[in-house]
C-alpha cells in the first residue's frame, strides 16, 4: 500500500477474488463513515497507520481461523465479550484486569461445564468506533455531531470534542496495542494459571448468592487439574496459559485498509489490527463499502445480522465473504431478540445449511429497552432466554450454536436490569458509566456463564474429542 495515497500497487488477484484491493471499498458506497472536513490530516494520519508496527501477526489470525473451524463441528466454543464502546480513558489497568478477568472466569466455567475448550475473544484493544441511528445530537437548543466513539470525536458536548479528528485514528492504534500489550503480559505472566483459580476472584464471590456455585465449580477444576497431572507426573503446560483473541467492529474502513498488510510467504490481505473483525448490523449492505472491504481478507469476518435479515440475502452475503466455502472464515452472529429469535432463525439456518458457517448468538442488541427514567437497559431473563433459545434452535435445526458474543465489563455497573441480585430500573442510576449500550457487570457475566452451562446441558450433545 502507497502510505500517502492509501492506494495499493500490484493487488493480487485470485486470492482475494477479482478487483479487490484494501481500497476498493472507496468505489462504493459506505454508511456510518466519519464526515472529515480536513483531507490533508486525514491523508497525513492515514499515512502514518500504514507503516506502524501490526498489532496482531497473520499466524495469529491464521489460528484463530481454525479454531473457529473446530467451533463449527462443535469441538470449541467460541466467549466474544467485551465493552460496547471502549474509551480511551478506560486504557488503565484496573478496568482491563478486571474485564480480563471476568472473560476468564466465565470460560472457566464454561470450560469446565460444556466439556470442551473455550476460545477466548476479546472486544477491545480496538472496540472504538460506533454507528449510530442519528446524525446529529441536540441538548438545550444546540444541534452537534453525534458521538461515534473515540476513534472519531470526543463524548463531550462541545463543538470542538464533537467534531471528527483524523488524529484520533493514530490516538486508538496506540491505545489498541497499550491495551493488547498489557493483556499479552498477564495472559503469558500466569494471570490464567489454572493452578491458582483463586487469583482470579473478584470480591463479589464473598457476598454473591452465587458464590457458593462458583467455587464448588473453581474447586472441581482444581481437583481435575490435580488429578490429570498426577496422572501425567508433571506439571502440564496446557493448565499455565490460555490463547486471547482480539476483535472490533470492522466500522471506520480509511483505519482498516491502513492496517491491511501483505506478509512475506503467504498469500493474501490480513487485517493486522486485530484477529476478527466484524461486520456491524446496519452495515452489512450487499453493494457497500464494508462488505467490500471484508470479502477480501484473510481473517475470518463476522457478520451481525439482525430481524430485517432475509435468507435471500443471507445467503448472497455468505457468497460475497466466504466464497471459497473456507470452514472458521465466517462467523454469522445473530443478533434477533428475544421475542423474534424462534420466528426468524430457523428459516436462516435453512437458508445456508449447505454453508460452511459458524454461527453465534449475540443476546445483547435486540433486547435493548429504555427505561421510564430514560436508560438504555436490557433485562438479564431477556438475554438469558435469547440464548436458551438459540441452543434449542440450532439443535432442532442439527445446526451448531458455536459461541455467545456479549458485552460485559469487569466493572460494578447498573446498566443492565435483573440478574441474581435483582437490579431494577431505579437502580441503573446508581452506575452507569456506558457510554453507549448497557453492558452485563462482571455478576451477571459470570452469573450468565453458569445459566449457559446449564441451558446447553439440556440442549446440546456433548461431543468426542
Ligand atoms: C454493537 O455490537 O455494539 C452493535 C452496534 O451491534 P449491531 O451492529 O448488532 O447493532
Ligand atoms: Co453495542
Amino acid at each position: 500500500m502507497s502510505a500517502a495515497s492509501g492506494k495499493v500497487e500490484g493487488a493480487e488477484q485470485g486470492v482475494a477474488g477479482p478487483c479487490w484491493r484494501p481500497d476498493s471499498w472507496r468505489d462504493k458506497s459506505s454508511a456510518h463513515q466519519p464526515a472529515y472536513d480536513d483531507a490533508h490530516a486525514l491523508a497525513a494520519a492515514l499515512a502514518a497507520l500504514s507503516v506502524l508496527p501490526p498489532l496482531v501477526t497473520s499466524g495469529e489470525v491464521d489460528h484463530l481461523r481454525d479454531l473457529f473451524a473446530d467451533a463449527q463441528s462443535s469441538r470449541r466454543f467460541i466467549l466474544q465479550g467485551g465493552e460496547c464502546a471502549e474509551t480511551f480513558a478506560d486504557c488503565v489497568p484496573s478496568v482491563i484486569t478486571n474485564r480480563l478477568k471476568v472473560l476468564l472466569q466465565m470460560s472457566l466455567i464454561l470450560e469446565h461445564g460444556l466439556g470442551k475448550p473455550v476460545v477466548r475473544v476479546g472486544r477491545f484493544a480496538g472496540q472504538y468506533a460506533k454507528p449510530r441511528t442519528v446524525e446529529t445530537e441536540t441538548i438545550g437548543g444546540e444541534t452537534l455531531p453525534v458521538y461515534r466513539g473515540d476513534l472519531v470525536n470526543g463524548a463531550e458536548f462541545t463543538a470542538r470534542a464533537r467534531r471528527p479528528d483524523p488524529r484520533r485514528l493514530l490516538d486508538g492504534h496506540a491505545h489498541s496495542a497499550m491495551t493488547l500489550n498489557f493483556v499479552r503480559g498477564l495472559v503469558d505472566g500466569g494471570f490464567a494459571d489454572l493452578h491458582h483459580p483463586e487469583y482470579w476472584n473478584l470480591d463479589w464471590v464473598s457476598h454473591s448468592p452465587l458464590a457458593s456455585e462458583y467455587r464448588r465449580r473453581v474447586d472441581a477444576i482444581g481437583e481435575s487439574v490435580r488429578f490429570v497431572e498426577a496422572r501425567a507426573g508433571r506439571q502440564l503446560e496446557a493448565f499455565n496459559r490460555v490463547d486471547f483473541f482480539t476483535s472490533h467492529e470492522a466500522l471506520v474502513l480509511h483505519a482498516e485498509a491502513a492496517q491491511t498488510r501483505t506478509v512475506p510467504r503467504k498469500s493474501g490481505w490480513y487485517n493486522l489490527s486485530t484477529h476478527f473483525p466484524w461486520i456491524g448490523m446496519r452495515t452489512t449492505a450487499l453493494d457497500g463499502g464494508h462488505m467490500e472491504y471484508c470479502r477480501g481478507l484473510r481473517n475470518p469476518v463476522g457478520m451481525k445480522i439482525g430481524p430485517s435479515a432475509t435468507p435471500a440475502w443471507l445467503r448472497e452475503a455468505c457468497g460475497i465473504l466466504n466464497p471459497a466455502n473456507e470452514a472458521g472464515k465466517l462467523v454469522l452472529i445473530t443478533r434477533l431478540g428475544t421475542h423474534a429469535i424462534d420466528r426468524l432463525l430457523p428459516a436462516l439456518i435453512d437458508a445456508v445449511k449447505d454453508l460452511s458457517v459458524l454461527w453465534i448468538v449475540d443476546p445483547m442488541h435486540g433486547n435493548t429497552e429504555v427505561t421510564p427514567e430514560g436508560y438504555k437497559t436490557r433485562p438479564f431473563e431477556a438475554i438469558v432466554s435469547e440464548v436458551e433459545q438459540a441452543f434449542a434452535i440450532h439443535a432442532r435445526a442439527g445446526s451448531v450454536l458455536g459461541g455467545v458474543h456479549l458485552e460485559l465489563t469487569g466493572e460494578d455497573v447498573t446498566e443492565c436490569t435483573g440478574g441474581a441480585r435483582q437490579l431494577s430500573g431505579t437502580d441503573l442510576a446508581r452506575a452507569y458509566h456506558s457510554t453507549v449500550d448497557p453492558r452485563l457487570n462482571y455478576e451477571q457475566a459470570v452469573e450468565l456463564a453458569l445459566r449457559i452451562v446449564s441451558l446447553a446441558a439440556r440442549t446440546v450433545r456433548p461431543t468426542a474429542g
